[in-house]
Formats: C-alpha cells, structure tokens, sequence
C-alpha cells in the first residue's frame, strides 16, 4: 500500500487509519508493507515538484493508494488537484468514484430527525471524463472579446463502464439504480448517458431503474433520502451531490471515497472526500473516521473483506459516544479517537 499523508489535516487522519488498518492486520493475520510518498504543497513549495513520473511508476507497482489530501493557500488552485490527484485518477484509468453516503446510528445529520434506516446509498461518480477532463481553453485572453470553453467530454465506453459497474453494486443491494442527469438542458450528454442506462438496464431486469435530474436530485437527497439505493451520475454532478450526501450523512469528517481501477491494471486510491482544512491543522478537532472508512473500502478492495468489516464496525462504534462529529464539541481529539478504534477493533 502507498501511503500520500499530503498537507493539512491530510497527515493527522492518515496516521489514525493506519493504526486502523495495522490493528484490523494483527487482528486476521495478514501483513500491509507500507511505502510511505511525501507528495502535496511541501514538496511543491520546496522542489517546484507536483509528481515526478518516476514516482508515478513506482506508484503503479502497488496494489492500492491510500490518500489524505493535498492544498494549502500557499499553492494556487488546480496545482495539485490536476497534477496530483486527478492525474493520479486520469492515469491509473480509476473511472469509479464510490461514494458510500450512510448515516451511522448516533450521528446526528445535517437534516432533523434523519434516521440510518432512511439514508443508506452508493453514488458511483463518473471519475475520468465529463467536464473534469481538461479539454477546453481560451481565446483572445484578457481582452473583452475573452472566451473560456471548458468541455464535458462524454464517451460510449466511459459511460458505459460506470454504469455497468453501478448496475453491478445495485445488484448487490437493494437493486434499485437511479441514474441523475440534466437530460432536460445537456440533450447530447444526458442522451448519451439515458441511452447506455436503458441498453445496461435490460441485462439487469431485476434492477428497478429510475431518472432524476441533479437539480431535482438535491431535494430528494434532503428530503427522501430513501429513495436512493445506488445513484450513478457523471464527474462534476457527482462530486457536488457528494457533498451534500456528506453533510445529510454526518458531515464531511465521516465521508470515504474509493477511486477504483476496477480492471486492477493499476492500483485504486482512496481518501476521505474532505481537503486539508487548513484552518483546523494541529488543533485535534480533525475527524478521523472518513479517513478511518476509507481505510476500510481499502481492505476490501484488497480481499480482506472481514477486516474491512471490523474496522468499519469499530469506526461506528466509537461515532456513537462522540459529542459532535468535528470541530471542538467532538469530545475527543482526532488521536483519542484514533486509539479508540484500534481498541474497539481488538474486542
Ligand atoms: C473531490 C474533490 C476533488 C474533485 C478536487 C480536490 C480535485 O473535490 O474528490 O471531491 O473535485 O474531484
Ligand atoms: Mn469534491
């Protein structure tokens, strides 16, 4: 496994799912050789490096990437989110974002009187293409006849590819797929993407399928959160109901992401979907559970499902005698927390 702590709170988190996943390893009796890749704005502010291509290689030898977050003020935006992160997405072909939006007994969410049985679903975000594929550019820039195009890119296969894996998922759950769009205003990417769900859909007649547009899809999300089971959508509109997923389900400390290579050419990354909260560094009132969560997505995806399990279990566990889920009222700092996961993971 690679290790990229990154800047911010990146490193406190990191250190807390290790423990996490060192404790779940003794547990089962398996080993983890750990590399660790000092990645993100030091080594930017430092060298002018983002992620050499030797590092790339040598990160393509492992089996998986677990991942804290990059960015500080320092470094001006796009830096490293384009040439670390989503490169590391481009490259190693991660084209599923699986994002597990759960609300866990005892958290409290964003929306009154929530409850776990009423907000438990899957967003696969398209994780490779649409508007975050860096096709686009500028014409006559810095004059008033300035334009900027950014393009959302769409393919047959890399649709295809994320909805046959959210059909996938959604057989293995409650086998209802919702797929969100904007079909109504993008007519050529939304026919693309209705069009390939409908020919998917027919090699899974058990699925009951349906179609939200994103816009719409955030009022259910606030208000009907049971209505979704396994929802697949593209890049950007993934990565915005995503938040709001994090927010209805406890909060962004407790979100967990897994990029996934599902073909496993190369190897997936996983991270917590928060960034470094720069604001917050080395107070402890970072939550290392969506660091911890997405440790476990890691396991699983390296066939220690059992150990994915307990770790995940051991996580929910300690949320529920927490006060808030971040911040100073949490009633333990993110390494308190950190070692009452490893406890609960050896009980
Ligand atoms: C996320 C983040 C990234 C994204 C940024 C940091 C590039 O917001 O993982 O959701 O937009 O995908
Ligand atoms: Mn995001």
């Amino acid at each position: 496994m690679a290790v990229i702590p990154g800047d911010g709170i990146g490193p406190e988190v990191i250190a807390c799912a290790l423990d996490a996943v060192e404790a779940a390893a003794r547990e089962f009796g398996f080993r983890v050789d750990l590399t660790d890749y000092d990645l993100g704005s030091g080594r930017y502010l430092a060298t002018g490096e983002v992620l050499p291509d030797s590092v790339v290689a040598e990160l393509a030898e492992h089996d998986a990437i677990l991942h804290g977050a990059v960015g500080t003020p320092e470094v001006p935006p796009g830096v490293l989110e384009r040439g670390l992160l989503l490169r590391l997405r481009f490259e190693f072909d991660m084209y599923v974002n699986f994002r597990p939006i759960k609300l866990y007994p005892g958290v409290s969410s964003a929306i009154t009187g929530l409850t776990p049985e009423r907000c438990d679903m899957e967003v696969m975000r398209e994780n490779t293409e649409g508007l975050y594929s860096g096709s686009g550019g500028f014409l006559h820039k810095g004059t008033d006849a300035e334009i900027a195009n950014q393009n959302s890119v769409n393919t047959r296969t890399g649709t295809e590819r994320i909805v046959r894996y959210a059909f996938e998922r959604a057989m293995r759950r409650d086998r209802r797929l919702t797929l969100c769009h904007k079909t109504n205003v993008l007519t050529f990417a939304g026919d693309l993407w209705q069009r390939t769900t409908d020919e998917v859909a027919a090699e899974y007649p058990q699925v009951e399928v349906d179609y939200v547009h994103v816009d719409a899809a955030c009022i259910h999300l606030i208000e009907s959160p049971e209505r979704f089971d396994v929802i697949v959508t593209d890049n950007m509109f993934g990565d915005i109901i995503t938040d709001l997923g994090g927010a209805i389900a406890g909060g962004i400390g407790l979100a967990a992401s897994g990029n996934l290579n599902p073909t496993g050419e190369y190897p997936s990354l996983f991270e917590p979907v928060h960034g470094t909260a720069p604001d917050i560094v080395g107070t402890g009132w970072a939550n290392p559970v969506a660091a911890v969560f997405s440790a476990a997505l890691c396991l699983e995806h390296l066939g220690e499902g059992e150990a994915a399990t307990m770790v995940e279990k051991a996580a929910a566990e300690v949320l529920l005698g927490l006060g808030a889920m971040a911040g100073p009222r949490m009633g333990a700092s993110t390494s308190e927390i950190g070692d009452r996961i490893v406890e609960a993971i050896g009980a």
